[in-house]
């Protein structure tokens, strides 16, 4: 059934679990960690009970290969990392109610329930194959281990059983060429034959099928990538050689030397973490339950456009053979942000060999969160790619946060602070204009809301903005610096309506802005209601009744100073030197 026919009593929303084996950049941020994060904000505002899951991804490749290259144990890649994405992501205002870790044992158990109620229920087998040896470094190679030449596109860096470049998978033996991929080892390596576990995914392909049917409402690009998948299903092979991973739950000597691959314990991380949370919140190591196994939860993933795969067709095929697990009700795969490079004016694909990419620890040292926040959601890429652009980053930020909304607000403050003894004044006569202005505010608070619940963060964000532009050209058309030399009746009227617009943009910027909403609130007295799992009170909503007249303000600072051109430019030039 489709969240449109359907009342939910509790949201539960996560994002993809980060690698902890690098910085997260502003492109993993626009896909799956900032649009989710405006979302959960905005609906702890409205009072749902509401619950935001993520946390490191932290076995598998990715983080061995990390850890030999630079001669540390993967413990101490997944600390480092695990700590500073944290940080990153709390001194950005991403509003997680957990940031876990695969790597807790209590993420081992969760991992090996669902293999084993898979196992149980006929859905894994055991498969011998040939897979890569290196007789140099005597062990199999997995995944980037090994490199080699694409059979499809001739590309010489494809790795393991896919290529970056074309996007083709096969079997790993197909590689041409292939070689070892280790710090120390580039050696031939050898076919041998070993064993693995598979799971059979075309055991699900009508149930995938007739989930992905009732969900016409999702993104076409998600659902075309879900649908491309669900065709042609086969058995999976979900066991790696590595030591670093969640251990088999088999009785089998085959399985002893060999791990759980990452991509299937990865996503089980939402379940782990959200039964840490109900044990540090309530002491209760059964509130998780409610989150996974209602069919009252509304279960919303947020993840950059590769990541939709797992979440449409493998997530939901270990969850239906858990006990009771809900499936998503919507999946909101983003497209990917390039970068646009200043010296050719083209926008290129952010890697890390180019150095282009910008880390979130990066910019956050140089600029403030909600400037940062409020330009990412103005280029979110949802449906198409978008580049990112220093200087339309100071370009949008001051031209509109600042110049349109901040000013708006600034200037409406300090004249009521100023000439009404610090208070909202009371209103005299209201003609036709000031009617209408308070008379769209409701409309216009809806407007943002109804384009959020339907996560498109860059409509509700010009509609938040164009609150703020409306009210510059109302507070233009009543001229109050003019007429409070001789018409204090007119000039409380305008004013009056001014601060309601104010109170309206102060509720709705929150989401984007966090912490220039919060600065504002304070200012104009107003409480914005945190919200929390179990619910709150309906805050939104709230921004619609006015701020009574007599209501203390305060004298206002600026909220969104303006971000000086060579400042921004000196940055650009730094990074793209590569500090
Ligand atoms: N760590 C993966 C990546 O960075 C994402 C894992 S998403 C999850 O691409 F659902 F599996 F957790
Ligand atoms: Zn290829």
């Amino acid at each position: 059934m489709s969240s449109n026919e359907k009342t939910f009593q509790r949201t539960l929303v996560t994002s993809a679990l980060p690698y902890a084996n690098g910085n997260v950049h502003i492109g993993q941020i626009c896909g799956a960690y900032l649009p989710a994060d405006v979302y959960v904000r905005y609906k702890r505002l409205t009072g749902t009970p509401i619950l935001y899951v993520c946390g490191s991804d932290e076995y598998g490749v990715p983080i061995t290969l990390k850890a030999l290259k630079e001669g540390i144990t993967p413990r101490e890649v997944i600390d480092r990392y695990h700590a500073a994405n944290s940080a990153a992501f709390a001194d950005f205002g991403i509003s997680f109610d957990i940031y876990g870790r695969t790597s807790w044992p209590i993420h081992t158990e969760t991992t090996q329930t669902f293999f084993l109620n898979l196992f149980r229920k006929g859905h894994i087998e055991k498969q011998t194959m040939q897979l890569w040896y290196s007789e140099q470094s005597k062990r199999f190679l997995p995944d980037r281990y090994v490199k080699g030449t694409c059979p499809k596109c001739g590309y010489e860096e494809a790795t393991g059983d896919e290529c970056e470049n074309c996007g083709a998978q096969y079997a790993t033996q197909e590689l041409i060429a292939p070689r070892a991929n280790i710090p120390g080892d580039s050696s031939t390596p050898v076919l041998k034959q070993t064993v693995h576990w598979f799971l059979r995914l075309q055991d699900f392909a009508d149930r995938l099928r007739a989930w992905l049917d009732s969900h016409p409402e999702w993104r076409a690009n998600v659902r075309g990538i879900a649908y491309s998948w669900v065709n042609d299903l086969r058995p999976r092979c979900i066991t790696r050689d590595t030591d670093w991973g969640v251990p088999i739950p088999l009785d089998d000597p085959d399985a002893r030397d060999k791990r759980l691959y990452v991509w299937f314990d990865n996503a089980i991380g939402y379940v782990t973490n959200t039964r840490q949370w109900g044990i540090d919140r309530y002491g209760d190591p059964h509130a998780w339950e409610m989150w996974w196994k209602s069919p009252d939860t509304r279960l919303i993933h947020f993840m950059g456009k590769d990541n939709v795969p797992f979440h449409t067709i493998l997530f939901p095929a270990y969850c239906m053979a858990q006990d009771g697990f809900i499936l998503a009700d919507n999946v909101i795969g983003n497209e990917y942000l390039n970068v646009l490079n200043r010296e050719t004016g083209r926008a290129e694909k952010g890697s890390k060999s180019k150095g282009n990419m910008v880390s979130l620890r990066w910019i956050l040292d140089r600029f403030h969160p909600d400037a940062i926040r409020y330009y990412l959601c103005s280029i979110m890429p949802e449906t198409k790619d978008a580049a990112f652009d220093w200087d339309e980053f100071m370009n949008r930020y001051n031209g509109e946060l600042c110049d349109v909304v901040g000013n708006f607000i600034h200037r409406s403050l300090t004249m009521t602070v100023k000439n009404f003894e610090g208070r909202v004044p009371s209103p005299g006569t209201m003609d036709e204009m000031d009617e209408a202005v308070l008379g769209e505010l409701s409309g216009q608070i809806d407007g943002v809301g109804e384009a959020l619940e339907q996560f498109r963060i860059r409509q509700a964000l010009e509609r938040f903005v164009d609150i703020g532009r409306k009210a510059n050209q109302y507070f233009d058309a009543r001229k109050p610096w003019a007429t409070r030399k001789n018409d204090v009746g007119r000039t409380a009227t305008t004013l009056y309506v001014c601060c309601q617009v104010v109170r309206a943009l102060c509720t709705t910027m929150a989401p984007f802005v966090p912490a220039g909403a919060e600065r504002l609130a304070d200012m104009i007295g107003v409480v914005l209601p945190k919200g929390s799992p179990e619910g709150g009170p309906d805050g939104w909503n709230e921004a619609k009744q006015p701020l009574p007249a007599g209501s203390p303000l305060k004298m206002p600072e600026v909220l969104f100073p303006k971000l000086d051109k060579d400042y921004v430019i000196s940055q650009a030039e730094q990074h793209a030197q590569g500090a």
